[in-house]
């Protein structure tokens, strides 16, 4: 449960170009973002891939390195009498903010462990790198992803009040009043601030959630061993590695493929979760979908149709679980505000696995029911799909701090 610095709900009215960095968990993307003040945006982006060697060692001269090419590629330089161009920055780590563009970084996850960063400020460490390479840019608010995504839904339906990422990773921000926030130390205590929850970190203590072997053999053989437990039980890096740890395990016992494996499915991390989505979705009469991942792909030894079955089965499980579990995280953050679900309330989404996995969004809604009531759901609940969420709210968010300034 961190607090943001954000304070101000976007109206929808804003307008401006701003530049927006988006670090995620596989790639770096920068951005200009044009607010139209009619509640719409546009957006000109170019997507990096996160190398290997950038999430292991040189990360802050990797960003550098594609803000300068963005720069350079779109033409961009700073305002007439300016030195350097203002940036909102999403950084889709868990960090304890100390401002509003600034924040130490608690540890890493999804895979980074570029070293002499925790416990660091990562707008610090960022801008010093774009000193070192002459990019002329300056990090004006610094934001987690599920603030952008709550921000960019808020700039289109006022009535947002919550930003969820079901992605790579996952976790969620709100608006909570600033008198129930205790880890807010400033003044001032009136009004609303961003909470960004952290919610992948749920249940590290690893006593109420219902764990298989095949998730405590993941989260052992994980960089992050202990941490992120929740988020391991649902985000796309993971689930892919949960169902191979399941299906190999069957392998083992002699129920599938006859014993068998093949050199990819035994190596971490080759079963993604990419190709769950499509087993899941595989309809065909003799699963020939299944059929080609399992022995094109995975280069398994041909399968029976009751082996491609039962990987299709346990995928399904994996998925279910996931989706269950999103959706009693959500719930729960809107049972803790039950004067806010006497209206209509949007919460705006992002993440490969609600746009991507077989019938996220239906089931999400469908879960839901069980906590919430049908009344609620039907009637009053509306998820939006808020598309590039974290780069526009970088950029709303910058241009507050702007106005602000100015
Ligand atoms: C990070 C969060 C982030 C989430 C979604 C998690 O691994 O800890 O800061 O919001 O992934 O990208």
């Amino acid at each position: 449960m961190i607090p943001t610095f954000v304070r101000r709900r976007p109206s929808g009215k804003e307008t401006g170009t701003f530049l927006a960095l988006d670090l995620g968990g596989t790639n770096l993307r920068v951005c200009q973002v044009t607010l139209n003040g009619d509640t719409t945006y546009s957006l000109v982006q170019q997507k990096f891939t996160i190398t290997q060697d950038a999430k292991e060692s040189r990360l802050w001269d990797f960003i550098a390195d594609c803000v300068g090419i963005f720069l350079e590629e779109h033409g961009l330089s700073p305002a007439p009498g300016k030195r350097t161009i203002p940036c909102g920055y999403t950084f889709s780590f868990p960090i304890f903010q100390t401002g509003i563009a600034s924040g130490n970084l608690s540890m890493w996850n999804k895979g980074f462990t570029v070293p002499n960063s925790v416990g660091r400020d990562v707008v610090n460490l960022t801008q010093s790198a774009f000193q070192r390479n002459h990019v002329p840019v300056e990090v004006v608010a610094v934001l987690n992803d599920t603030v952008g995504t709550l921000m960019t839904s808020g700039y289109s339906h006022p009535d947002t009040q919550m930003g969820i990422i079901f992605g790579t990773g996952t976790n969620a921000a709100y608006w909570e009043n600033m008198e129930n926030i205790p880890k807010w130390t400033g003044a001032d205590r009136k009004g609303e601030m961003v909470v960004n929850m952290e919610w992948g970190a749920f249940d590290n203590a690893t006593e109420v959630l219902p764990y298989t072997m095949h998730d405590n053999k993941l989260n052992r053989k994980s960089s992050n061993h202990g941490l992120q437990v929740f988020e391991k039980m649902i985000s796309g890096l993971f689930l892919g590695e949960v169902a191979r740890n399941a299906i190999l395990s069957l392998v083992d016992q002699r129920l599938l493929f006859e014993g068998r494996s093949s050199e990819i499915l035994n190596k971490s991390y080759t079963f993604d979760t990419a190709y769950m989505s499509e087993i899941v979705a595989d309809d065909s009469k003799d699963l020939r979908g299944v059929k080609t991942i399992l022995e094109s792909t995975l280069d398994i030894p041909p399968t029976t149709f009751v082996d491609r079955q039962v990987v299709k089965n346990v995928c399904g499980m994996i998925g279910t679980r996931g989706v269950r579990l999103s959706a009693a995280a959500m719930s729960a953050v809107l049972l803790s505000r039950p004067e806010l679900m006497e209206n209509p309330l949007s919460v705006g989404i992002d993440g490969s696995m609600y746009q991507f996995y077989p019938n996220f969004e239906k089931d999400l809604y469908n879960v839901s029911r069980t906590f919430l009531g049908d009344d609620f759901v039907n009637n009053r609940l509306r998820l939006h799909l808020a598309k590039d969420g974290s780069g526009v709210g970088a950029a709303i968010v910058a241009m507050t701090v702007e106005h602000e300034r100015s």
